[in-house]
């Protein structure tokens, strides 16, 4: 503790000093400001530092119920005014903050700081657990780009504790009514095999003109069409160029970094938005609201809800007193389309290039479904028998989640033991799923790509299994896992049934972590018709 609040004031007046002979040497400023500068850049500095070496030192050495000392939390120190954020910031974040738990022994749990921001990372399944399905752990932290986007009206960014939870859990079981459930999703089944048709179509008719297929445009049009039908009833040309164009923009923007969102325990944070990420989400916003706001309208107006089978129509038919304001319609809307679209081609690009990388485990698939399925096209109801398809899938999951970090993180709402720490209130708690499933104790060769490995052991995705939980786990587990899996597996299916793939150039399996986890160089492939000579 003693070392780390020295380190602080020793920084804090080392700049003081840097700044102000600096700037007295080289301008002509009035002398009466010039004796200023020091005082007011002192508590400028104190204001963004001390919050955070005083948070980092209650979360190192935090008290149990009795008093006593709960064992402190190992990882870096990092520096002052910025934590370990120049560290770890960047398209490799997962495994930077892999390569830092191993290097402090601290896989169970680690804390560091990011900015301004308290963090502990577990990179361990049953720490994992107990975060992820632990009572504190149940708010996300602020981010403003999501803010703005909505979000925080939103299911995601909703507060779920006790007591202000009412909203969050109003909204999941609205989403999950109306398009979620089991019962919703297999009601929307022949959409997506409609969406699966178009699909195959569009990789015909590239083949038919001797295209190679671009495989992120092909899978991101068809998750478009996808989330539109299951969402807003839209199909074919009526899923417009603006609705794809606003995801896109959305995604570029709160996979930005934001510098603000690590300051946030400050009053700087909101000054810190250097790259005007807030403005731009507001803008985005703003067209959001006016394009769902005319749909909202013009379906209202149609009085046609009971006659429709979208989420909109059963939000809008829903009886007065389950009424939701509009503003809380659109927020859903939007998000629901907003996550499914990206993070649904994103994993199907995964796939296919591992498909592609290795003709060995394609030539089994191919095996499996002319013995499973036979010539008529794969519906939902033949993928429980498709074991091997879903072991790929599973194993595509473990060595290239989405969200490696499970994307957004929980906010500790109250102390909470974890492991043999105790975690303060308002500490930011990450789980290191990339290093979970990559780790070597728990995974027999974890960098080789071996669905079979899903045979020899079978291992529940859905949350339950804390080695390989890519959709999270407990109360704020992903509500659109059953519907992502399932149009993975059947376009997966489809795409196989249909085609022999191959490289149209070198895969490369480079990462880039923004919002999700995508690959770096997209995939080109070759689609050949199978029975047909290469
Ligand atoms: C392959 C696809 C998907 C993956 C890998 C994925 C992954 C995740 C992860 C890791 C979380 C955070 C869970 C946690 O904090 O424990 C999450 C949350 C969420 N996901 Fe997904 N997701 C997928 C598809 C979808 C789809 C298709 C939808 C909706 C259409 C969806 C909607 C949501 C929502 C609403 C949340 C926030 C839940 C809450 O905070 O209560 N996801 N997802």
């Amino acid at each position: 503790m003693k070392t780390e609040l020295i380190t602080t004031m020793v920084s804090l007046v080392i700049l003081v000093h840097f700044t102000t002979t600096t700037i007295s040497s080289t301008t002509t400023l009035p002398s009466w400001i010039i004796s200023f500068l020091p005082i007011s850049l002192a508590m400028a500095a104190a204001a963004v530092t001390l919050p955070f070496a005083i948070t980092t030192l209650h979360a190192r050495t935090s008290r149990n119920n009795n008093g006593a000392a709960a064992a402190a939390i190992p990882g870096p120190r990092g520096w002052p005014l910025v934590g370990s954020l120049p560290a770890v910031w960047g398209p490799l974040m997962h495994r930077r903050l892999a390569a830092l738990a191993d290097a402090h022994g601290a896989r169970r749990l680690m804390s560091l700081t990011l900015g301004a921001t308290p963090v502990v990372i577990s990179s361990h399944p049953e720490t994992a657990r107990e975060i992820l399905s632990g009572a504190a752990f149940v708010d996300r932290p602020p981010k403003a780009a999501a803010r703005e986007l909505m979000f925080s009206r939103a299911i995601g960014f909703a507060p779920g504790a006790e007591g202000a939870g009412d909203y969050w859990r109003r909204l999941r079981r609205v989403a999950g009514a109306g398009m979620l459930s089991p019962r919703r999703l297999a009601a929307l089944g022949p959409l997506r095999r409609r969406v699966a048709d178009a699909m195959v179509a569009r990789v015909a008719a590239a083949g038919q003109i001797g295209e190679v297929v671009a495989m992120r445009g092909l899978l991101q049009r068809a998750s478009l069409e996808s989330m539109a039908g299951s969402v807003l009833g839209l199909e074919g040309g009526a899923v417009s160029e603006e609705l794809g164009e606003m995801v896109r923009e959305g995604y570029e923007l709160v996979g930005a970094f934001n510098l603000g969102d690590h300051y946030h325990t400050t009053m700087w944070g909101p000054l810190m938005d250097l790259w005007g990420v807030g403005p731009a989400c507001r803008g985005l916003a703003a067209r959001v609201r006016g394009y769902f706001g005319k749909i909202i309208e013009e379906r209202s107006l149609a009085g046609n809800c009971h006659e429709r089978d979208d989420l909109l129509s059963y939000m809008l038919g829903l009886p007065e007193d389950e009424k939701l304001e509009d503003s809380d319609v659109i927020a859903v809307l939007w998000e629901m389309i907003f996550r499914g679209v990206d993070v649904v081609a994103i994993l199907l690009e995964w796939t296919m290039a591992r498909i592609t990388l290795h003709p060995d485990i394609q030539f089994k698939a191919h095996k499996e479904i002319d013995a499973v399925v036979g010539s008529h096209r794969i519906t939902d109801a033949d993928i429980p028998n498709l074991h091997f398809l879903q072991c790929i899938v599973k194993e595509t999951l473990r060595m290239h989640p989405p969200g490696p970090l499970l994307s957004w993180a929980r906010l500790a709402v109250h102390d909470a033991r974890v492991g043999k720490h105790i975690v303060p209130a308002g500490t930011t708690a990450m789980v290191n799923m990339w290093a979970i499933s990559h780790d070597k104790t728990i995974w027999g060769d974890p960098w080789v790509f071996r669905p079979e490995r899903f045979r020899e052991q079978d291992v529940n995705i859905l949350g339950s299994d804390l080695r390989l939980a890519p959709f999270g786990s407990g109360r704020r587990v992903c509500s659109g896992r059953m519907m992502g899996l399932s149009t993975v597996q059947l376009w997966l299916g489809r795409l196989l049934q249909e085609y022999e793939w191959l490289p149209a150039k070198p895969i490369k399996l480079a990462e880039s972590l923004r919002l999700s986890m995508e690959m770096k160089n997209p995939l080109v492939c070759r689609a050949v018709r199978r029975g047909e000579a290469a």
